[in-house]
């Protein structure tokens, strides 16, 4: 009985929470301090995906590396000081940038509402545009965030690894109460975008003491990912476009890891383990199920760890 009780108390708890984390967060947030912030945001977004098409997977990833660490507190924007090393320059920063395109929005932002519109809201806006922009779903974005004053170099190692299988991708999202279908739902954002060699090559030569390279890979696959990267390799900026339609937001990465050819372990094992792989299947077979999915996990990942008592930055790479 006493452990019942406070079984669900501790329940209880968990979901107050968890509640709280996104209480303060509304799709009207700004309607009546900023009621054009969306639409700035979009513009500037639109123009600089016209001259860099790599802009929307650049901000679709840095949305999700803000999320994951700290919470969707723009700790990613902020930049190293003379005492710290921030997010940004971090390990597994090969592939953070656009940065600018959140400065101008912010530039434009802050002429219009003054220290109204907070980075991690910029980002969250952004993240839902540069998908819009490339052919996915539309959603509400809650808004309501706050920015952090906290940013560290050494907190990237609790992203998850490319090397992962699903039993740690699984933990890495449930730390941050996110399921197995955000988990896989998610994934599906590398539709979108490109991988350095660093990412998977441990995949391609010398596997494992049974197997010369991955086994869940496709062996044609593994052949032309081969040549992509070369040993010795000269080339920083070699690698793998993460799937054949690398700027449209489709369901075609789902195809591509039924076909054995997700480009990450952490990709291919969606596949291997009974808990995804259905959910893999269905992604694949079903565009707009994956596009629903993928839009309802986007808003639960917006929601990750927000900050209530942090401010609103006027440059989103220093705190005020
Ligand atoms: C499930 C765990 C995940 C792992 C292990 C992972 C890992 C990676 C890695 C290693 C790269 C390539 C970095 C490089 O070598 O350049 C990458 C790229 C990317 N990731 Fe993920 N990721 C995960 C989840 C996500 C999520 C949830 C999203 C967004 C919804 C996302 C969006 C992207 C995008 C768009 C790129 C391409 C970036 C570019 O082309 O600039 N990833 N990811
Ligand atoms: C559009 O983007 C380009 C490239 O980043 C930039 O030079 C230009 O000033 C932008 N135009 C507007 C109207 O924001
Ligand atoms: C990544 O980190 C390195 C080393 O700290 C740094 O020199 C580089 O500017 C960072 N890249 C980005 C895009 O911030
Ligand atoms: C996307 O959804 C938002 C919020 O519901 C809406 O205001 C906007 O008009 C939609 N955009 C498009 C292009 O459908
Ligand atoms: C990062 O470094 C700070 C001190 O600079 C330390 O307090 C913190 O525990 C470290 N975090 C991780 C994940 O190593
Ligand atoms: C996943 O990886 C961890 C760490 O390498 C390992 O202990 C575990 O057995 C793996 N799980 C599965 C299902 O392969
Ligand atoms: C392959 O891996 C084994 C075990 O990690 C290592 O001893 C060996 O030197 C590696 N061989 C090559 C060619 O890199």
């Amino acid at each position: 009985m006493g452990f019942k009780i406070s079984s669900s108390l501790n329940i209880l708890l968990l979901l107050v929470a968890i509640s709280q984390s996104g209480a303060n967060l509304d799709t009207h947030y700004y309607d009546k301090t900023c009621p054009q912030a969306e639409n700035i945001i979009y513009q500037v977004v639109r123009n600089a995906t016209i001259y860099d098409p790599k802009v929307p997977a650049r901000i679709l990833r840095m949305f999700f590396h803000d999320c994951f660490i700290r919470g969707c507190d723009a700790s990613v924007l902020l930049d190293s000081t003379p005492t710290n090393k921030a997010e940004k320059d971090g390990p597994p920063n090969v592939s953070l940038a656009a940065f600018y395109v959140i400065d101008d929005a912010k530039t434009k932002l802050e002429q219009s509402c003054p220290k109204t519109v907070s980075c991690a809201d910029i980002i969250a806006i952004a993240a839902r545009d540069v998908v819009l922009l490339s052919g996915g779903p539309n959603w509400s974005v809650l808004k309501g965030r706050k920015d952090g004053r906290i940013s560290r170099a050494n907190e990237t190692i609790n992203l998850p690894a490319p090397s992962s299988n699903t039993s740690q991708l699984i933990q890495s999202f449930s730390q941050r109460g996110l399921s197995a279908k955000d988990l896989v739902a998610l994934s599906g954002g590398h539709t979108l975008g490109f991988s350095h060699c660093a990412s998977f090559e441990a995949r391609l030569r010398n596997f494992s003491s049974t197997h010369d390279s991955d086994p869940t890979l496709n062996p044609q696959f593994t052949t032309d990912l081969k040549g992509k990267c070369p040993k010795p390799n000269t080339d920083r900026n070699a690698g793998q476009f993460l799937d054949s339609t690398s700027s449209v937001f489709d369901n075609d990465y789902y195809r591509r890891v039924v076909g054995g050819k997700g480009v990450f372990v952490s990709d291919q094992s969606l596949l291997g383990d009974y808990r995804t792989r259905w959910m893999v299947e269905a992604f694949a077979r079903d565009q707009g199920l994956f596009f629903g999915e993928f839009a309802r996990a986007m808003v639960r990942l917006g929601s990750v760890g927000v900050v209530e008592n942090g401010e609103v930055r006027k440059n989103c790479r220093v705190v005020n």
